[in-house]
């Protein structure tokens, strides 16, 4: 064969030697197929327990009824029984060791995320009561007028 055939096969070759060295290098021990084959079992084995050990962030509204059991029960019977604690109180963490209080955001802008109206029939999102935050009451918090727990316009 003539020179030009071999000298882009040297390349060639010389590139996939160099990836299994370095792959020989990079790619931990344990990782590989494990039992579940390569569908669910393609990982670092040792990375199972990484992820257990990880703190949890959220810990869901059940947890909360320990102690706020009174805005539990109260959520729960409300038009917004479907939002987590955690959706408007952020992450809870540790709570009550850390942090001590969860966030409390009287912001506008954390219930129009979900109530600034929209103009485009695109998602279920469309489908929530919507005013316009400009002309709507703008210079209040809307939790002076409405209980962010519940927000029945007939107990208002
Ligand atoms: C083990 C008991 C306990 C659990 C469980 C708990 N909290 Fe608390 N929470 C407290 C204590 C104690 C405080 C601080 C005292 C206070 O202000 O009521 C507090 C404060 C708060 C505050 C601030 C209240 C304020 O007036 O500043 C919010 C909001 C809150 N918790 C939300 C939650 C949410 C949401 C959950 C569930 C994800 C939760 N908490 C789970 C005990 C708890
Ligand atoms: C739709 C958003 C939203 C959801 C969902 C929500 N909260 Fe609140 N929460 C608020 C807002 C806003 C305030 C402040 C109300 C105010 O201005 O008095 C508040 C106040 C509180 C307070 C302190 C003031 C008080 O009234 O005693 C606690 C404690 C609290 N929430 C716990 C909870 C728990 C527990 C849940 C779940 C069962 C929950 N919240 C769900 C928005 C929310
Ligand atoms: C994560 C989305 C979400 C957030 C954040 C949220 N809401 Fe809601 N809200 C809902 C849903 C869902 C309903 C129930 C709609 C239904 O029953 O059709 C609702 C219902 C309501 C209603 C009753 C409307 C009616 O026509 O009866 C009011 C008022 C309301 N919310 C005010 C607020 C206020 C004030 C805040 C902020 C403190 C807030 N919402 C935050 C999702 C949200
Ligand atoms: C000054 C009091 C006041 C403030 C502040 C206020 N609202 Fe209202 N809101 C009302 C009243 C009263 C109604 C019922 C009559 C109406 O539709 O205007 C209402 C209605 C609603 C409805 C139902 C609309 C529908 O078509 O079913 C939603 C959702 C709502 N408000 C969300 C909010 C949000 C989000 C904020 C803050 C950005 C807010 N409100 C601030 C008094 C207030």
């Amino acid at each position: 064969m003539k020179g030009h055939v071999w000298r882009p096969l040297y390349v060639v070759i010389g590139l996939v030697v160099f990836i299994l060295l370095v792959r020989m290098f990079y790619v931990p021990d344990d990782f590989g197929a494990q039992d579940r084959g390569y569908t669910f079992g393609f990982h670092r084995l040792s990375n199972e327990q990484e992820w257990k050990d990880y703190p949890q962030k959220y810990q869901g509204t059940v947890y909360c009824a320990d102690c706020h059991d009174d805005k539990t029960e109260e959520l729960e019977m409300a038009q917004h029984g479907m939002i987590p604690c955690e959706n408007c109180h952020g992450a809870a963490m540790q709570h009550p060791e850390a942090p001590e209080k969860l966030t409390i955001d009287r912001s506008r802008e954390m219930c129009t995320r979900c109530h600034a109206k929209l103009h485009m029939p695109t998602s279920a999102r469309h489908d929530l009561p919507g005013i316009d935050p400009v002309t709507h009451n703008a210079e209040y918090q809307c939790s002076e007028c409405h209980n962010p727990h519940n927000p029945s316009l007939e107990d208002m």
